[in-house]
């Protein structure tokens, strides 16, 4: 199972379109449904436009109705042997975005294992939630 969501990934990560950083990154993510989404990070000659490929998945499976989110795999380097063997940790702007719809425990595979949301966002900002959260 894990191993088909890291193939989702890597799928995913053909896609990328990083002329500039060279640094190719995918993203599945399984949503509620059972489907499953990807997204690659997609650079921009304005650099600060740029979009990486978990935020990418994450609306793809938002923007396809599913209402949660189950598990999400990230592949990411400069080649195919580096997205398999060395983890890529989603940065602070996409762990905030899967904060808003994920819950603390939800898995993220990386090429070291399974981690959890709140390994790398112990705390989150949430207007709604902010006395049960923060
Ligand atoms: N990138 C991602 O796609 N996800 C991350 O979590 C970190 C960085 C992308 C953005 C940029 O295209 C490239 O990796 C180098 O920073």
């Amino acid at each position: 199972m894990t191993q088909n969501l890291t193939q989702s990934a890597m799928d995913g990560r053909a896609n990328s379109y990083a002329p500039y950083s060279r640094f190719k990154v995918g993203a599945a993510i399984k949503g509620g449904s059972g489907k499953i989404y990807t997204g690659c990070n997609v650079e921009n000659a304005s650099f600060s436009l740029t979009v990486c490929a978990e935020r990418n998945a994450v609306f793809q499976a938002i923007a396809a109705g599913e209402e949660f989110l189950r598990t999400m795999a990230v592949v990411g380097g400069a080649d195919d042997d580096e997205a398999l063997t060395k983890p890529c940790i989603p940065c602070g702007a996409c762990l905030q975005v899967l904060a808003e719809f994920c819950p603390p425990d939800f898995p993220i595979l990386l090429a070291d294992g399974v981690h959890m949301l709140c390994e790398f966002l112990p705390k989150r900002f949430g207007s709604f939630d902010a006395e049960e959260e923060n």
